[in-house]
């Protein structure tokens, strides 16, 4: 039966001892019920056994016969029930009330101060981007990635072209600055990027990067590189999507062909997004496809 499965992922422990609880509480009053039941036929039949078989005209009350004693015998152990399933039972189901409801405030305890540590999370968070911004005004904060026409950026956690110019060009772009991943993008590559600082985004506490610096949050990435003027985000998806409200330029390589992947360079809103420059580059032994540099400024 679904109730009794303690296992089931569907109920948890509470709901079952309430369950069970519900579950007793029935079988107990069904009890009551047959005996309740067997009193009436037990005493009908006793009576009447007695009426036929052994009755006499005037008795004293000691004289009274087997059957009447059996009855009122009886009617003490239905009362005695009865007295277990209503009364007794009222105070044994207040004690497990009181548990309950103690159970009950120790878990709203344990959410108060999960969503207190979440709130102070966040706060702190805030109050990082803050001063971020307060301590590093005139920092350049670029998003710098290579899309194919449909926006897809890599495959299975990889690369998947390859362009020697635009490698070069991502190179002199992001040498001696503060280079932010996430912790995918980390992982696809063989090591961390060298002349830069590496900054791994992680949702993970204990998360342990070779020369690279990890962080929980976008906004203490930012901070960890608020001496650099102009440091870049470099992927993959999630980060772009997580970055691209608060970069002030985009360095897009735009690769002219349409392919399949798994992570994707956001939609740019040329509403907020103005191009600034081009420039086109063609197929080679060393490119694998057309593409183009853009780069698109935040318009303010
Ligand atoms: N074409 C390009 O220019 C380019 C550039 C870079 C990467 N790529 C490609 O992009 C792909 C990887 O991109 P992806 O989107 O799968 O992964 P990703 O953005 O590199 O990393 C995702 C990870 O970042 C962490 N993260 C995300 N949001 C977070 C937040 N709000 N707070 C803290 N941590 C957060 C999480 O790490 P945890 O799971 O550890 O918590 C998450 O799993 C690969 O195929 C790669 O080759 C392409």
């Amino acid at each position: 039966m679904l109730f009794k499965n303690k296992n089931s992922s569907n109920i948890n422990e509470d709901q079952l001892a309430l369950i069970e609880y519900a579950q007793a509480r029935i079988k107990s009053k069904k009890k009551l019920f047959y005996h309740f039941s067997f009193f009436i036929i037990g005493s009908i039949t006793s009576l009447l056994a007695n009426l036929v078989f052994d009755y006499k005209s005037e008795l004293t009350f000691l004289e009274y016969s087997w059957s009447y004693w059996l009855c009122s015998l009886w009617l003490l152990l239905l009362l005695f029930h009865l007295f277990n399933v209503y009364v007794k039972n009222k105070f044994i189901g207040k004690k497990w009330e009181k548990e309950q409801l103690k159970k009950l405030v120790e878990k709203q305890q344990i959410k108060i101060s999960e969503i207190k540590a979440e709130l102070e999370k966040e706060a702190r968070i805030i109050a990082e981007s803050e001063l971020y911004s307060q301590k590093n005004p005139k920092s350049l904060v670029t998003l710098i990635a290579a899309a194919s026409e449909n926006n897809v950026i890599g495959k299975d956690n990889k690369l998947i072209w390859h362009l020697s110019d635009d490698l070069k060009h991502f190179k002199d772009l992001t040498k001696g600055h503060f280079v932010i991943m996430g912790r995918k993008t980390f992982e696809s590559m063989p090591k961390a990027l060298p002349n830069r600082t590496n900054v791994v985004i992680t949702r993970k506490l204990d998360y342990k990067a070779e020369n690279a610096i990890v962080v929980n949050s976008l906004e203490q990435a930012l901070l960890e590189a608020k001496s650099d003027k102009q440091p870049f985000i470099i992927g993959g998806g999630e980060i772009y999507k997580l970055a691209i409200e608060n970069t002030d330029r985009i360095e897009l390589t735009r690769v002219h062909t349409t392919i399949e992947g798994d992570a994707f360079f956001p939609e740019i809103n040329t509403n907020l997004w103005q191009e600034v420059s081009s420039e086109k580059r063609f197929k080679d032994d060393k490119n694998e496809y057309d593409f183009t540099f853009y780069r698109y400024n935040k318009i303010k």
